[in-house]
């Protein structure tokens, strides 16, 4: 960083941002865009990626799409050279697709855990070679400490259960931490962020249940839950030069939920 340098500035970069249809994804490639970026929104709902590109460019931003399924291997391979052939090169890889409730065990790995595994496999030898890079993963508070519910529930593991995707968490912030040691090195930037609940839509049938919403409030000192802006202003920080030291953290960005 130069001094005086502007803190959060894109200009020039290329990003690929996973689940980009919705919520935090979708946030943040309109972030990351506003930021400079240039923007590849994929998503396994390709109408929805397409509905975020078409907002960016609403607002003068650049952006394209591709339909995508992290837990596909040569579908993500796809996905990072589309990206490099239709926009030059791959500075940002944001790999923050997920599924929530509703997914059993092989679905939520699979999506979760080796859906980041994949993107991490194909991007970062590419950055590697190409001068270096940013790879930022979506964990959760649930990749630092278990989940509680509003009442003490056994962990449902016949239909997935919090147990599934608190593994896939924890594997996703472990998975961050060898990747940014494995290429440091190279010039790679590897980091996670931790999200409390955010509103998006997949927290609306948690929220929707009776108690829901003030119970999960109650797990934030701050007396709230968090918007998908404020998720999306830390990855555009991260992947820009602002963040230039940062490599291999987990960063809570939750409230005060992990603070306790
Ligand atoms: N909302 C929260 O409270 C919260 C908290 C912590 C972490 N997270 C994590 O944030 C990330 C984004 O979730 P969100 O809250 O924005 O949810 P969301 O449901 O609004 O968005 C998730 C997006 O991922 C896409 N997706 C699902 N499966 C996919 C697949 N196999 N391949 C590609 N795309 C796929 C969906 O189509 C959707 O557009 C997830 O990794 C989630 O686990 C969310």
């Amino acid at each position: 960083m130069q001094e005086g340098e502007q803190v959060i500035d894109l200009n020039g970069r290329v990003a690929l941002i996973t689940g980009a249809g919705s919520g935090i994804g979708r946030a943040s490639a309109i972030n990351m865009a506003a930021n400079g970026a240039a923007v590849m929104c994929s998503d396994i709902d390709s109408q929805a990626a397409e509905g975020t590109v078409a907002a960016i460019s609403e607002a003068g931003g650049r952006a394209d799409s591709i339909g995508l399924d992290v837990s596909d291997s040569g579908e993500v391979e796809r996905a990072v050279a589309q990206t490099v052939e239709r926009m030059g090169k791959l500075n940002v890889l944001f790999n923050n697709a997920g599924v929530g409730g509703g997914f059993d065990w092989h679905q939520t790995i699979a999506v979760n855990l080796t859906g980041v595994y994949y993107g991490l496999l194909h991007a970062a030898p590419y950055m590697a070679a190409n001068g270096g890079g940013v790879i930022i993963n979506t964990a959760s508070v649930a990749g630092l400490v278990g989940l509680t519910g509003p009442e003490p529930h056994p962990a449902n593991e016949d239909e997935g259960g919090a147990g599934a995707y608190v593994a896939a968490k924890h594997g996703v912030s472990g998975l961050t931490k060898q990747f940014a040691v494995n290429y440091g090195r190279y010039g790679v930037r590897v980091n996670a962020i931790a999200p409390g609940y955010i509103y998006t839509a997949m927290t609306a049938e948690l929220r929707e249940l009776e108690e829901g919403e003030a119970y999960l409030t109650d797990l934030h000192p701050m007396g709230r839950l968090g918007q998908p802006e404020e998720i999306a202003s830390v990855a555009s920080f991260l992947a820009s030069d602002a963040a230039s030291f940062i490599n291999g953290v987990v960063l809570p960005v939750d409230g005060g939920y992990t603070a306790r």
